[in-house]
């Protein structure tokens, strides 16, 4: 299990833990979805997430300590108090919010899939009657499941985003949709593939929060002010520039 641990900067008045050490909050990440999370080779987080996430920290004042949970039954481990907060880039949607709390948005993403240069898909309607690949219960997975209806036997769904590229690689689906940065990302730094990127401008935005239990109001306080001075000090930028700019 990597940790990373942060500074304290100053225990709070509401600090649980006693010995004047500053409580260490437990972050959860499924550590497969480049260039938001992963791990290299050595086994160290890194990402965009991972990056915004230590700064939030430091600049909010709290430990955190990052570990690597599997994305099915990740939103659990908030409730069953295993994990604290959860930064995977993932997507503020309603059906969410009525049973978790979220941050501040921090990260603007929309749908968007791989598929082989020379298919014939040419948008997102074209994939009915398609196998396509997603990774089970993200949005990516709404999507699709909303096009082709939730019973579709040609939605194929994975436990990774990984896994469901890599059935795309065995010619098992004819197109995998998750989140443009992730595909970008993808498609661009694997060439040998032969993949390509189509996008759908029509769909909705989507924006990335970090999620914490229900009325964890302390936790998202400091979340929110830290990302504020991160915001407002030039760090969110140098790193989303890091990962994104040209
Ligand atoms: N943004 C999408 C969602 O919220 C996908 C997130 C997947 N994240 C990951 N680390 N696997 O459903």
């Amino acid at each position: 299990v990597m940790i990373v641990t942060l500074a304290a900067c100053g225990a709070g008045k509401n600090e649980e833990t006693g010995s004047g050490s500053a409580k260490e909050y437990i972050v959860a990440t499924d550590a497969s979805y480049a260039p938001f999370e992963s791990l290299t080779e050595k086994n160290e987080f890194i990402g965009f997430d991972i990056e915004l996430v230590k700064a939030v920290a430091e600049k909010g004042g709290i430990n955190i300590k990052i570990v690597n949970t599997p994305w099915e039954g990740m939103f659990a481990t908030l409730n069953n108090g295993d994990r604290d907060l959860l930064v995977s880039a993932i997507t503020i949607t309603d059906e969410r919010k009525k049973e978790y709390d979220f941050s501040d948005p921090y990260f603007e993403a929309r749908q968007s899939m791989a598929v082989p240069n020379n298919t014939s898909i040419k948008n997102f309607a074209e994939l009915k009657g398609k196998k396509v690949g997603v990774q089970t219960g993200t949005t990516g997975d709404e999507v699709v499941s909303k096009l082709m209806g939730a019973d579709s036997k040609d939605i194929r769904r994975f436990e990774t985003t990984p896994l469901a590229l890599k059935e795309l690689e065995n010619g098992g689906v004819d197109a995998v949709v998750a989140d443009n940065g992730v595909v970008k990302y993808y498609v661009k730094n694997n060439p040998d593939k032969g993949f390509k990127t189509i996008d759908e401008p029509l769909f909705a935005a989507e924006y990335y929060g970090f999620v914490m239990k229900k009325g964890n109001t302390e936790l998202m306080g400091k979340i929110n002010d830290g990302l504020k001075k991160i915001k407002e000090d030039g760090t969110y930028d140098a790193i989303y520039n890091k990962y994104f700019g040209e």
